[in-house]
């Protein structure tokens, strides 16, 4: 009995040591469980951890979102191929998310909104209506990514830039080569593009000036939807009788004048009608060089998708762009960067288009004997 009793009081107190010693240890795991948690600042929610690596991320890895109108006239391509491969040269990490709205406003501005949840660090445009877009710059810019309107001005925006051509020079241009070829009964007519486009109305700026100065009549203007070139040929053939008395054409870009001359053709009036366009699209030189174009407009879009990149880049990290030259968009005065459009005759082809690799002389010249 004496030994039970022995036995217990032992038993007892081991299992009191044991108890504390249980106790004492779980307070000093847990205490080191939390000076871990502190030291590695774990103790953040799942979400905090998700947003750190988040602007690791932003910090070295930079995408430009770019929301372009179309691919329906050949120049798109080659600004959006040279803007990529510029960037990739300033920034070998740099990605672009390119969206293409087909024409269509509304997914263009759904695409837009997509870009923005997507927190790109800067967003590059090609509007497709330049009075649509003011809500969804402002929304992007709100969430702080700066916007820059290439090509074509978004009104009412206040975007970080604006860079294109100077487009009503390019009108200029295609009203004095029209007035050097002769415009005998003092009429032309006018397939241009939408009046969506804030470029249509600059380029017809600068031409209309020209004809008004020099008492030149415009019988007829037409606005090709969507710059669909097809409706502006529909058009033109609807109204073929008032080409009697009209000397030239002048139309908004070359892809409307390949249909228009088309069109001429098969009224059999072309070569009696002058055409001028812009883009210096390759059908476009090739008519030049051949006689069947008056001009074109050559827009050097390598330097334009060039300097967009660069700017693109400089917005993205945050930097001053220095462009000290300002365009109202109707709001705002917003920095507002241009290059110079170049006429091109069969007399310059050589030394403009050719000469900066824009297209190669062999193709420009491949219907011509020489
Ligand atoms: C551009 C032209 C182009 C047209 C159709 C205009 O805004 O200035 O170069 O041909 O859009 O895409």
């Amino acid at each position: 009995m004496h030994n039970y009793l022995v036995y217990k009081a032992k038993y007892n107190a081991g299992i009191k040591i044991f108890r504390r010693f249980i106790r004492v240890n779980s307070i000093i795991s847990l205490m080191l469980v939390l000076m871990l948690l502190l030291v590695t600042g774990c103790g953040s929610t799942a979400g905090e951890v998700g947003t750190a690596s988040d602007m690791l991320e932003k910090e070295d890895h930079i995408v430009v979102g770019f929301s372009i109108d179309s691919y329906l006239i050949e120049r798109w391509q080659r600004d959006t191929d040279i803007f990529a491969a510029k960037l990739k040269e300033l920034d070998s990490t740099a990605e672009i998310n390119l969206q293409n709205a087909n024409g269509d406003i509304d997914t263009q501005i759904q695409q837009i909104k997509y870009l923005i949840e997507k927190k790109v660090d800067v967003l590059v445009i090609v509007c497709i209506d330049s009075d649509s877009l003011s809500e969804v710059v402002t929304e992007a810019k709100s969430a702080g990514i700066p916007v820059i309107a290439y090509d074509r001005l978004i009104k009412n925006a206040d975007v970080d830039l604006y860079i294109s051509f100077d487009n009503e020079k390019v009108g200029t241009l295609m009203g004095e080569a029209l007035l050097k070829a002769g415009l005998p009964n003092k009429k032309v007519m006018m397939l241009s593009g939408p009046n969506e486009d804030n470029n249509v109305s600059l380029v017809e700026s600068g031409f209309n000036k020209v004809m008004a100065s020099n008492d030149i009549e415009i019988v007829d203007t037409f606005h090709a939807p969507g710059w669909k070139a097809e409706e502006a040929a529909t058009y033109l053939s609807e109204h073929i009788t008032e080409l009697n008395s009209v000397d030239a054409i002048m139309c908004g870009n070359d892809n409307i004048a390949t249909n228009a001359i088309r069109t001429l053709s098969e009224a059999r009036l072309a070569g009696k009608i002058n055409i001028v366009g812009q883009d210096a699209d390759l059908e476009a030189c090739q008519r030049v060089v051949e006689g069947t174009q008056v001009m074109t407009v050559y827009k050097p879009v390598e330097k334009l998708a060039q300097a967009a990149a660069e700017y693109a880049l400089a917005l993205a990290k945050g930097e001053d762009l220095g462009v000290s030259t300002t365009m109202s968009d109707g709001s705002y005065d917003i920095p507002y960067y241009f290059l110079d459009p170049i006429a091109v005759t069969s007399e310059n082809m050589d030394e403009t288009v050719i000469a900066s690799g824009f297209h190669l002389k062999e193709e420009v010249y491949m219907n011509v004997s020489n």
